[in-house]
């Protein structure tokens, strides 16, 4: 079988960066486009020491619609997944413009681009798409409720452009994956999540505070109708993650997809609290860490996880990593930036 070519656009960012290792080691040549515009090249670098390969990098804007068409001129691309996004979600709703003009209109020059080529294409999705869930766990039919930012519109709104365009045109083929909440860092600590500024996330505040880099973690809210009164999770293993990649993209290429466009939740099916977190973080790196309770966070579901079982059946995936490896890799990938 010839070797088949999977463009990453974002490929040099948190997820893009542990996609393109699990590709390159699955046997597939591997494009990586980015701007640079919300990364800087240490997972790019991480990701040809993982590999041993200095892996073709091309530096673009996907907005850029003359540059997205050159790309695909000049290469034979058999797969695009496509994570070269903005995705704070407050930052989007402090300037939608920002978040609507970037995250759609890169994804239509991909769209368009692929429908001239034939191109499949695989779509970064989230689970912010299901809002505040009424029953758990959620499942790929589960309702998609009206989100709450516009980076959670971007992700509805870029699921329904796939979802029309491949019921139109019959040579493209499409798959939204709907991640929960992507942690920790390869296991050689070499590539991980490296936010700008301030984070808005939890784990790498987590990690961020016991690097002694944040004085005090904030639990927003220990007030919720949970078990601990603080809020559920579905924290997934970002290379279990990465790998869902891998078997979704062979089974576009495989022509093994039931219809022409389908979705998959890519989580574990553990519910986790954010005390729960904080323990397991604690016990399984063997340090204490600050924290405080504080209000809740304007816009946080309460409770959102999976049922993974459709992936598991169609895919052939399942995480396997457990939390506590996880967050080891979290801190392991934290002290890897402090120099130790
Ligand atoms: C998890 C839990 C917080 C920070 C968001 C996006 C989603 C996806 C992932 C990606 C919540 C609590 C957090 C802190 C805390 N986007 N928390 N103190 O909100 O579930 O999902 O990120 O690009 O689309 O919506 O993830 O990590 O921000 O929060 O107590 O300092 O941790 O309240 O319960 P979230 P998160």
């Amino acid at each position: 079988m010839s070797r088949k070519t999977v463009l990453v656009s974002g490929g040099a960012g948190y997820i893009g960066s542990h996609v393109t290792v699990e590709l390159d080691a699955a046997g597939y040549d591997v494009l990586i486009a980015d701007n640079f515009s919300n990364c800087d090249r240490t997972n790019y670098n991480g990701v040809c020491q993982i590999t041993g390969k200095q892996l073709p990098l091309v530096e673009m804007d996907f907005c850029d619609t003359a540059a997205v068409r050159r790309l695909f001129d000049e290469h034979q691309i058999d797969a695009v997944i496509h994570f070269a996004a903005f995705k704070a979600v407050g930052e989007s709703v402090a300037d939608p413009l920002k978040y609507y003009c970037n995250n759609l209109e890169s994804f239509l020059n991909i769209l368009q681009v692929s429908r001239e080529k034939g191109c499949n294409v695989l779509f970064s999705s989230s689970a912010t798409v299901y809002g505040e869930p009424e029953h758990l766990p959620v499942s790929e039919t589960s309702e998609r409720k009206p989100c709450t930012s516009p980076y959670g519109n971007t992700k509805q709104i870029c699921e329904d452009f796939l979802r029309d365009c491949v019921n139109a045109y019959p040579q493209i083929k499409g798959i939204a994956l709907r991640y929960f909440n992507p942690i920790g860092a390869h296991p050689s600590a070499l590539i991980g999540e490296l936010p700008r500024g301030v984070p808005q996330n939890l784990v790498p505040f987590i990690t961020q505070t016991a690097a002694g880099k944040r004085e005090c973690l904030s639990v927003f809210g220990n007030d919720y109708d949970t078990p601990d009164g603080t809020c559920l999770r579905d924290y997934i293993d970002i290379v279990d993650l990465a790998k869902a990649h891998v078997c979704a993209v062979g089974r576009m290429l495989e022509n093994k997809m039931k219809t022409s466009y389908e979705i998959f939740n890519v989580g574990t099916g553990r519910p986790l609290s954010v005390l729960e977190l904080i323990t397991t973080f604690e016990k399984v790196n063997n340090l204490k860490l600050n924290y405080k309770i504080a209000p809740r966070r304007p816009g946080d579901v309460t409770a959102v996880w999976c049922d993974p079982s459709y992936a598991e059946k169609e895919l052939g995936w399942k995480a396997v990593r457990s939390t506590e490896e996880t967050l080891a890799s979290a801190w392991a990938w934290e002290k890897r930036l402090l120099g130790e």
